[in-house]
């Protein structure tokens, strides 16, 4: 806010209670004269929303997010309105996350935690949540970006995982890290780690202990963990989402939970947010947070900075700071 009125902007701040705002009410605040918007992930920029904005002047539009898959970008481009994200700022935050999913989810600590809060507790026993040792497995990343490339190492340098992993295009400067992290290792006399680069994701769900989703949503990644591929990952493997919900097809990951008890899921983002599919909850093998990957103090305060930065620069005629660049 602070940013917008120093870069000169008169700033009207939406004060409806809701949490999700609908196409409707977005055009009323819009108005007949609006210069920009710095909107958030959970509203759908479409071509209504867009013509809206250019009627009004609109120069800019800015997401208060990393992932832009609710902005129509085409809609967008037609119109001659830039659009703005904010990536950079949540990569440690969100690959945190998704390795807190992947231990909690491992662990079984959540379940734990439920059964101590009742009271049930009676004693050590042997079989008591016996969950999955994540230490020289092997971890599997779809989506080797930044976010994906950040919760890699945590797993690698905390657990010496083995890595297979699976991107459009390959990433040198990550390999390059792989095999020195792996020499690190010799150096010390312990094994190296192994990695390898998958040529489909289907190649890489066999061998994975783990796997975690980090590719952005567009129609080739939407359901792309269904049913049958879900089928190809092992009994005992843990499933991490902290990327966008759609792109676990979440009726089929329900069934397979429930006819894989020793399977594990963590999830921080679903289908249709913020409703679950049937059943989720139900699940004592899920792991499930309200989408809150980026939610650190030091975060989001850099991705407001960043959103407000964006819009500014817009409005003031300038180039966005960071176009849809993940
Ligand atoms: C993003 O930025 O895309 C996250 O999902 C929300 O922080």
């Amino acid at each position: 806010m602070q940013l917008l009125v120093a870069a000169d902007c008169r700033v009207e701040v939406c004060t409806s209670p809701d949490v999700i705002l609908s196409n409707e009410q977005i055009v009323s605040l819009i108005g007949h004269k609006c210069d920009g918007v710095l909107g958030q992930l959970t509203e759908n920029w479409n071509h209504e929303l867009f013509e809206a904005l250019k009627q009004a002047g609109g120069k800019g539009m800015s997401n208060y997010a990393v992932g832009y898959n609710n902005v129509h970008v085409p809609s967008a481009t037609e119109r001659g309105i830039p659009v703005g994200n904010t990536p950079g700022v949540l990569t440690e935050t969100t690959a945190e996350l998704a390795a807190a999913l992947t231990l909690a989810a491992a662990r079984r600590v959540v379940e734990a935690d439920v059964f101590m809060r009742a009271g049930k507790y009676e004693g050590w026993l042997p079989t008591l949540f016996v969950g999955h040792l994540l230490q020289r497995k092997t971890v599997g990343i779809v989506g080797a970006g930044r976010i994906g490339q950040a919760y890699a190492k945590m797993l690698v340098e905390g657990h010496k995982m083995d890595l297979v992993y699976y991107d459009p295009f390959p990433q040198p400067a990550f390999e390059k890290y792989l095999d020195g992290y792996g020499k690190f290792l010799e150096s010390q006399g312990d094994e190296p780690i192994k990695w390898r680069r998958a040529e489909s994701v289907e190649e890489l769900l066999p061998q994975c202990d783990v796997v975690s989703l980090h590719c952005l949503l567009d129609d080739n990644t939407r359901h792309l963990m269904n049913e049958a591929r879900l089928n190809m990952m092992k009994d005992t493997a843990v499933l991490v989402n902290a990327a966008r919900g759609p792109v676990i097809d979440e009726v089929a990951l329900v069934k397979h939970l429930k006819d894989n008890p020793t399977f594990m899921c963590g999830l921080d983002v679903f289908e249709d947010e913020p409703l679950m599919k049937p059943g989720l909850a139900d699940c004592p093998n899920a792991v499930i947070v309200p989408h809150i990957a980026s939610a650190s103090l030091y975060t989001r305060g850099g991705m407001a900075t960043l959103a407000a930065q964006n819009v500014a620069a817009l409005v003031n005629g300038y180039p966005v700071w960071n176009k849809q660049d993940i």
